[in-house]
Formats: C-alpha cells, structure tokens, sequence
C-alpha cells in the first residue's frame, strides 16, 4: 500500500503556464503589443498541440502615476478610464484570435489581495526599510533613474519622457544582498534568460553594477492609483512590484498550491478544479524590461519562498521603415487596419516569419505585401486550391488509394516542426512547413496531373498524384494549426473533415482513406489586384 499522504493528496498535473507582459492600459495597442500576444499564443497552441495541457494568461497593468495623469487629462476617475480601456483591449486580444485561458486586470481584487498578502509576508520578514531620497523620476517609464542614466550630454533619453526631481521617504526593499546568488543562478542555468545575448547583457549588468535596493512605494499623498500599503495607509505600491505579481496572483487565483502554500493562505480555494501552474515555464516580455523580470522578480520571487519561473524569454522590438514606432511622428503600423485589410493570419504570418524571437524588426509595407503574395497566395493558397480543385475536377472530389510518394518530405516537415516547437523556434519551424509548400508544388509541376488527366491510360498515376497532393494539404493544415488557425480550420473544412487540427499526431502521413469525399476548394488568400 502506498502512503496514506499520496493516496490522499494526488499530485496534479502541473501545467505548461504561459506568459505576457501586461500592458500599460493607457494609449492604443500597436504592432509590438500585437506581436508580443502572438509569440506566446503561438507558443500556446504549439503546447496544446503536442499534447501539453497548458495555461496561457495575458492582460493589463493598470496602476501608477502616468494611469491616473492619463485620466485625469480626460476627466475622468482612474478606475472609469481603464475600465473603458480594458474593453477595447480584451476586444483586441479577440481579434488576435488569443487563446488566453485568463486575462488579468491588476485593479481586479483577486490581484490586489494577493499584492497585499506578500507585503505583509515581506514586511514581516524584514524585508523593508525606510528611508528618504532626493532623485528624478520618469513618469512614462514608471523608473527612478541614476547619474549613471544620463547620455555624455547630461540629459536623459527623450524615451523616458519628461524627468521630475523628488525628494521622498519611502519603503525599500534590501536588494543588496541578493546579486550574488543571482548572478551564480544565470551562469548555472543558461536557459533562464533567452536568447544567449540577453542573458549575457543581464550578467554584465549584475557583475559591473552594485544593486540599488528597489523603492516599492509612492507616497499616496502624491499618488493614490495603487494598492495600498496593508500596514501603512500612507502608501502605495510601487507599480511594477504591483505588476509582476500578476504572474502569481492569477495561479492563486486558480488555486495553485505551490502559490498558495507560500502566501500561507489557509482560505480553501472556491475555484474548481484548481490548477497547478507555478512556477512559470515562460514569461514572453519585451527587450525594454528585461532588468523588472531578470533581476527584481526573481529576487522577489526567493524573499517570498517561491520557485523561480524557468525561463525569461526576450524578444525585440519593430521599427516601421527603419524608424522608432510613434504615434507623434505617425510612424505607426495599426494592427487592426492590417487585419480588416489583409486577414488575421496574414498578419500573424509576417510577424513570425519575418522576425524571429530576439532581434529587432523592420516592418515595411513592401515586405509586408511581398510575403503575402510570394508565400501565401502563391506559395500555401495556389498549392491548397490547386490540389482540391483537381481532386474535384477529375475525381468527383473523391479521395483515391493511398500512395507515399510525398510521405517522407511531409514526415520530414512534422518531425522538424514538432522539434522546432519544443524549442520556441517559430520562424524556423515556418521555414521547415514552407519547405513542404514548395516541394508539394514542385511536384504539381513535375508530375502534371492536368495533362495526365487527358490520358485515360494514366488514371491509376493521377490517382497517385492526387492522393499525395490532398494529404499534404491535410498535413500542411495540422502542422500550421499553431501559426495561422483560421487558415487551418479553412483547408480541414474543404477537405471536408470535420474537427480541428489541433493536435500534432494528427500530422502522420496516411489520415484521408480512400472513398472519403472533399468539401468546397475557395481561394485562401485572394489576390489583392483582383479584389
Ligand atoms: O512595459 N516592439 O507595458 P508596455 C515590440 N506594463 N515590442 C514592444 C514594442 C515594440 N515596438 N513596444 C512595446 C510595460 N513592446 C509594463 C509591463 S509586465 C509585469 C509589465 C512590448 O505597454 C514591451 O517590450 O509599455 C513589453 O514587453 C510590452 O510591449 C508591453 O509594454
Ligand atoms: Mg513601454
């Protein structure tokens, strides 16, 4: 007999746990909030896909000074001005086609509540101290900034916008001792923050830097958009300390125990079933606050007793037409204009096929309508139409014997996808799919079926064509589940499958069976030019 404890306490499937940065709620999402959402929701689905259940949360940073300035400019109560706001966002996540399992609000109070319980926990611990400090402040960042800050001029970047001087007593929190550890954690451990380069940049700071401690208050006298201090009413958190704990409170929230157990909190979770999700396996975050999730949180995370999340993934930023994104300049790229325009998968295929995670990118307009015409009205579009409708044409849309002429280029493309997957290699894994795109329509122009199909003495070779031309077609809609969903639900409907092919296994070379009839071919992606 086992244990009486394991037979009691069965241990849960700790799920694939997902993340994004949460977004400041003020202004209007962009291309790098989009592209940002879609890495991880790709991620995602590639999870699900290989069988992984997993938990993938998005959502919203809604405290701090340039949250409340940016209401009252409008008039409005803070919490009004995001509630509006967040409307808008979750709409945007929609038309991403997200497959978020939970969208966090940091004004929400299953957030604040466990914002408050690690205060206390930290302040109970020692962790917080108090002391006065006269130094500038950058409202847009949400940062204090140093002498160290300043370009050889003197000045401050503009990116930190306007710069105020302040003097105030505040909560800090001892940093300090800390950088030691961390800096043996990243050489231990090199997947912690990826790509390499990052993690390089993250040690060079930490080795040529003493820590500051972190101030984790405003005074509420100045700024009251915030969570209040549990044991200090004066005060407010800090935004980002606010901020990252979003990470954990939603797996609270869920009923996580790992979480649970180190906030003490001994409420029953009301939530069924509750869910294990900490420590994260990715926070997907930009190239600009990889110091907030490389260096505090972790730090954050060891003063609260908890696990470290297991990796840090960096990506860079989109420049339009080789310049700084802005919307005073106008040089903007507008998501949701793209998508009315061109398609939602159209536009998730040029940001992962031209970018891969890590460096920063250039979107053109040029680049933008080159892909889609090179790659997806020709390339996927003319393969997908081109087969079905021969198959319709010349076999009443009547699926024929199977034959294996085109099984170890499509085995080729799953086996090399499915790896890339495992890794977070997006655009290499497209890369790979192509490469079975452009074989398959080799192959039209090799083998051509329309000229066989004049032939009444190489029916039995059409049916061979066919057959490899109509599998790849269902393979190719498996292997881009993760990237272009509504496109593969597109070609399993006109190949007349019902379901979705959202599981990898699915791509093993021999799914359509003979006497299986097709449903309607339809152009996937129409030429713009004749629209
Ligand atoms: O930083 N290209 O929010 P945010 C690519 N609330 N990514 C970009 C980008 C660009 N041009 N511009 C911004 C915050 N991003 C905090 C995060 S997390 C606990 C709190 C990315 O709205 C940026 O790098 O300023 C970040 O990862 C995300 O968009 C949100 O930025
Ligand atoms: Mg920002």
């Amino acid at each position: 007999m086992p244990p009486l404890s394991t037979t009691l306490f069965l241990p849960m499937n700790k799920r694939f746990y997902i993340t994004t940065a949460i977004d400041y709620v003020n202004g209007q999402p962009h291309l790098g909030h989009a592209y940002e959402k879609i890495v991880a929701d790709v991620i995602a689905r590639s999870r699900r896909s290989l069988g992984q259940e997993t938990f993938f949360l998005t959502g919203l940073d809604e405290h701090g000074q340039k949250i409340q300035q940016a209401a009252q400019a409008e008039g409005k109560s803070p919490q009004a001005y995001c509630d509006e706001l967040a409307v808008d966002w979750k709409a945007f996540a929609k038309k991403l086609e997200l497959t978020n399992d939970d969208f966090v609000r940091t004004t929400e109070p299953r957030h604040k509540e466990v914002v408050q319980a690690i205060l206390t926990k930290l302040h109970a611990a020692g962790q917080f101290y108090r002391k006065t400090y006269k130094g500038f402040y950058s409202t847009k960042e949400e940062t204090f900034l140093t002498d160290k800050d300043r370009r050889p001029d003197g000045t401050f970047d503009p990116a930190y916008g306007e710069v105020i001087e302040l003097e105030e007593n505040n909560y800090w929190f001892k940093l300090r001792e800390q950088q030691q550890w961390l800096i043996d954690y990243l050489e231990k451990n090199p997947s912690f923050v990826q790509p390499d380069y990052r993690r390089n940049e993250v040690l060079g700071f930490l080795k040529n830097n003493e820590l500051e401690d972190l101030c984790i208050t405003r005074p509420a006298a100045r700024l009251n958009w915030g969570i209040p201090l549990p044991f200090d009413k004066d005060f407010v958190a800090y935004v980002w300390f606010d901020a990252l704990v979003n990470y954990i409170s939603i797996p609270a929230a869920h009923g996580d125990p790992t979480v649970l157990s180190a906030l003490k909190n001994s409420q029953p979770s009301t939530l069924n079933p509750q869910l294990s999700l900490w420590p994260a396996d990715i926070h997907v975050v930009g190239k600009d606050i990889v110091k907030f999730h490389a260096v505090f949180w972790p730090i954050m995370l060891k003063a609260m007793g908890l696990p470290l999340p297991k990796q840090i993934l960096v990506h860079g930023w989109w420049q339009k037409d080789g310049a700084k994104i802005s919307k005073s300049t106008g040089n903007i790229v507008d998501p949701v204009a793209v998508i009315d325009e061109w398609g939602l998968d159209a536009f998730r295929f040029y940001v992962l096929r031209e970018l891969d995670i890590g460096p920063d990118g250039n979107w053109t307009d040029a680049g933008f309508k080159s892909r889609y015409q090179a790659e997806l009205a020709n390339g996927l579009g003319n393969l997908i139409n081109r087969s079905l409708s021969m198959l319709k044409r010349y076999r009443n849309g009547v699926v024929p014997a199977k034959h294996d002429e085109l099984a170890a280029a499509a085995a080729k493309a799953a086996d090399e996808t499915r790896a890339l997957l495992k890794q977070n290699q997006l655009q290499s894994a497209l890369q790979s799919i192509w490469g079975l795109v452009t074989r398959a329509n080799q192959y039209v122009d090799q083998t051509k079926p329309f000229s066989l199909a004049k032939d009444p003495a190489q029916a039995r070779r059409l049916d061979e064509v066919l057959y490899n031309l109509t599998e790849t077609c269902r393979v190719l809609a498996v292997l881009l589940w993760s990237f272009l969903p509504g496109t593969a639900v597109k070609i399993y409907v006109q190949l007349g499958l019902t379901g979705t092919p959202d599981k990898l296994d699915a791509a093993t070379w021999g799914g359509l069976s003979a006497g299986h009839k097709i449903g309607e071919p339809a152009p996937l992606f129409p030429r713009k030019e004749e629209r």
